[in-house]
């Protein structure tokens, strides 16, 4: 086959709707033209493949940057380096910023401060709150959008939609998918001295315990099916909730994020202490593999990193004084390769969840398939690499992971965004040319 290209990725092993095998990509200003033997194509730049698997541009579907307000920790520049250095070449940004992206102005500025900056392509989540909940449908229709991202209890900055009154009005005037944090602002307050009195991170589960989770989801979903509104429920952490949700999957999509996949409570909190320390927490081994058996039978639609970097110092305070979040962002690739490696699930299921899901569900125009007429974005992985992840590698603001010291198979060498190199061989390459992503209208109802 003679095919006019920019760029062909020759020589390794495809992942595409039709399954995993060699062959060849070609792609012409940014867009994939051609998948099979390209062996006869010439012209333009060839990257030889041999040895890698292929994937599709992975999409990271919860990403905090802090910009603007708190730039201490990360801003939009150095948020999507960490990205594309950790194999993602698209992300969402959540609204928990200062000031917070709640109005038209926030999202706009966002908007202008990550052109030209972005070394991966993004979209803006739009924070609801009591007061902009009538406006909601127009906000979340605005170019750059990917959806609207509701707090039901307090976590870093100040959104906040507690009571059910208010989470009603909120999904009566959306249209599209609403990401949900669901943990109950009552139960918490009520709890919050368990916190102060153990002031050990260790109690962070306790204090924030499986009922606030799961009472919180209950509410949703009751909601959700009354009005017959979709809602994508984030980084779900009880076997409680696992369950609930495989018996609601008519209204509800599910995250899970590699933090609550990997890391168990209290082991995470004795050696990490408040650097493990998130919003809902980590919890015990049972949690863990309810969640694994979420992924298993498929009612985890996406798995997102909610990459939440907070600065050293703040974490080295004394719990309950600790910021919750731990960044992910860059670590999201190879911790799940790993799990991939160790058997835990399919390569193609990971593709599933890292970019079929996301595209899915949120209606990405030309993304999360390595298909004909789709983005040129693809992420090149070593899948018989073995690599100790260090402090050092994260490029993140925060410059720490919690999964320091861990060595994992499997690591991306190359992150290509729109058919421009942005990463290879753990270098950047060139400079940032991420772009807004564009949305199908009325996508995610
Ligand atoms: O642990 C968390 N950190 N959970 C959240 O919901 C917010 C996030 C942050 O922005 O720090």
């Amino acid at each position: 086959m003679t095919m006019a290209c920019d760029l062909v990725i020759r020589g390794g092993t495809l992942v595409t709707p039709d399954g995993i095998g060699p062959g060849d990509v070609g792609a012409r200003n940014g867009r994939i033209v051609a998948v099979g033997d390209l062996s006869r194509t010439d012209g333009g730049e060839i990257i030889d493949a041999t040895g890698l698997h292929v994937l599709p541009g992975i999409i990271d579907t919860q990403v905090h940057f802090r910009e603007p307000g708190n730039e201490h920790k990360e801003d939009l520049e150095s948020g999507t380096r960490a990205a594309v250095m950790g194999g993602v070449t698209a992300v969402f940004e959540m609204p928990n910023t200062d000031p917070p992206t709640a109005t038209p102005e926030a999202l706009a500025d966002k908007l202008d401060r990550a052109g030209g900056r972005a070394w991966s392509d993004y979209a803006f989540y739009t924070g609801a709150t009591p007061e902009n909940a009538r406006s909601l449908g127009e906000l979340e229709a605005l170019p750059g959008c990917c959806g609207i991202k509701i707090f039901m209890g307090s976590s870093t900055g100040n959104l906040l939609v507690p009571d059910d009154a208010s989470l009603r009005r909120v999904l009566e005037n959306c249209r599209r998918r609403v990401a949900v944090h669901a943990e109950d602002e009552e139960r918490l307050r009520d709890r919050e001295r368990i916190a102060s009195a153990a002031a050990h991170p260790r109690a962070h589960p306790e204090w924030r315990d499986v009922e606030t989770a799961f009472g919180a989801t209950r509410r949703l979903i009751s909601l959700a099916e009354e009005l017959h509104r979709r809602v994508h429920v984030l980084h779900v952490t009880t076997e409680e909730e696992a369950a609930w949700l495989a018996d609601h999957k008519d209204v509800a999509s599910v995250e899970a994020t590699p933090q609550h996949l990997t890391l168990e409570a209290p082991e995470c909190y004795d050696r990490l202490g408040a650097f493990a320390q998130m919003n809902p927490p980590v919890r015990e081994a049972r949690h863990r593999d309810g969640l694994w058996r979420a992924v298993a039978n498929g009612v985890v639609d996406v798995i997102g990193s909610d990459h939440a970097p907070h600065t050293r110092d703040e974490k080295s305070r004394t719990y309950p004084n600790t910021p919750s979040g731990m960044p992910g962002v860059q670590t999201l690739l190879p911790v799940m390769l790993n799990h991939v490696n160790a058997g835990r699930l399919s390569l193609m299921r990971l593709i599933d969840l890292l970019c079929h899901g996301p595209n899915r569900l949120f209606g990405i125009v030309g993304k999360g398939r390595l298909a004909v007429g789709y983005d040129a974005d693809f992420t090149l992985v070593d899948l018989s690499t073995s690599r100790e992840i260090t402090d050092d590698w994260i490029v993140s603001r925060c410059g720490w992971t919690p999964f320091a010291g861990m060595t994992v198979t499997g690591w991306p060498v190359g992150t290509i965004v729109r058919g421009r190199p942005a990463m290879r061989e753990g270098q950047l390459v060139d400079g940032p040319s991420g772009r807004a992503m564009r949305f199908h209208e009325g996508a995610g109802p």
